[in-house]
């Protein structure tokens, strides 16, 4: 296949078959290409503002069992933590005072943070006119709508892989399908949907990547995050090969070209692999970025992979960081609260 042809085309008509999708993840020959179309197109979508989300990892104890995740319930090597929801509520407001416009509040599955304390952290934190995201896993329909009634904004779960027996597998105990009604209940609640998936998971083509990203395509999400698998060597996966972090940037790429009005992180596990990878992935497709507003040792605890960014650093020191790599790059960091704007092709 002609792979900077296919580049061509996707950068103009925003579509591409599974076959090319797969033809030109397998092809390194034309990635410089690939990220400077993805770039191309960002500029001309999304323009050259970077939206901030100030993240908050509020709890690390979860009720899953997920097996590349350092949270998973039956990780005893983890010190398990859950901060206080005025705390949560504290945070925010320094968000708020060091010029985010978004928080979002990311968890394990801890069943402790009930409806009623998850609505009540919800409608404080609205009070600051911030924007809320929440990535606290599988709850019911009831659950979602209870949070976006106080004042949600946006969710992310990502489907992890599209491939349901390698979900499965990896995911003991969840069941695929119940994903999906997630994903859709959140839809149909009102949210903006973020979603996305794990780069390198074992077992795992770039045949089931192309259908990962034809997925989220099909399902008209509003943010799409992909990052590298990382093992972690305390789980069961602590062996796997793992991600690579030119794989992940050709994904988010790819996605960028297809999907060109949408929202798109550079991952902090991207910057894990690479010491540049935020900034890499700023000018291959992706215009958020989620610095961490967690302060003390929390951040240390929230171990999902070894080698994490910023687990010594506070959220003054990240904001500052974030906002130098941005203008570095001459971009901006944006003054709205960034949810996505439609539009129509270009
Ligand atoms: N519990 C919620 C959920 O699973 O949706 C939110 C928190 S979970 C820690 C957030 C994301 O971390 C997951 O969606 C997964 O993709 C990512 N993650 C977990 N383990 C990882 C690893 N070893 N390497 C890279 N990302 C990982
Ligand atoms: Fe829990 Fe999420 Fe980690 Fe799975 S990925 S073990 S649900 S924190
Ligand atoms: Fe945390 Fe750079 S963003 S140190």
């Amino acid at each position: 296949m002609d792979i900077s042809a296919l580049i061509h085309q996707a950068e103009h008509t925003h579509q591409l078959e599974r076959e090319e999708i797969v033809a030109l993840l397998g092809d390194d020959r034309h990635n410089d290409e690939l990220f400077a179309a993805a770039d191309r197109v960002r500029h001309r979508y999304v323009g050259d503002e970077v939206h901030l989300r100030g993240l908050i990892e509020f709890s690390n104890i979860c009720r899953q069992n997920c097996l590349y995740c350092g949270l998973r319930r039956d990780n005893q090597q983890v010190s398990r933590y859950r901060i206080e929801p005025e705390v949560i509520i504290e945070f925010a407001g320094k968000a708020k005072e060091y010029g985010y416009k978004t928080v979002v509040l990311q968890s394990g599955e801890d069943v402790s943070f009930d409806v009623d304390t998850m609505r009540h952290i919800i409608r404080e934190i609205k009070k600051l006119d911030l924007a809320i995201t929440l990535s606290i896993g599988e709850k019911s329909r009831e659950e979602y709508a209870a949070y976006k009634e106080a004042g949600a904004d946006r969710y992310l779960l990502r489907i992890e892989t599209t491939d349901k027996k390698l979900y499965e597998d990896l995911d003991p105990g969840m069941n695929f399908e119940n994903r999906l009604r997630c994903l859709r209940d959140l839809k149909e609640l009102g949210y903006e949907v973020g979603t996305g998936g794990l780069i390198g998971l074992p077992g795992q083509t770039l045949a089931s990547l192309a259908d990962d990203i034809l997925f989220f395509k099909n399902m008209d999400a509003d943010m799409i995050g992909v990052g590298p698998f990382i093992p972690n060597p305390d789980t069961p996966l602590r062996d796997a090969a793992g991600g690579t972090f030119t794989l992940s940037r050709k994904v988010m790429a790819v996605i960028r070209l297809l999907m060109p009005d949408i929202n798109i992180p550079a991952t902090t596990a991207m910057e894990t692999l690479d010491p540049n990878g935020r900034v890499l992935a700023l000018k291959s497709g992706a215009n958020v970025v989620m610095p961490n507003v967690t302060e003390g040792d929390y951040r240390r605890m929230y171990a999902l992979y070894p080698g994490k960014i910023c687990i010594n650093d506070t959220p003054a020191h990240c904001r500052g960081c974030i906002t130098g790599k941005i203008a570095g790059i001459g971009r901006k960091v944006s003054e709205s609260h960034g949810f996505r704007t439609k539009c129509l092709q270009r």
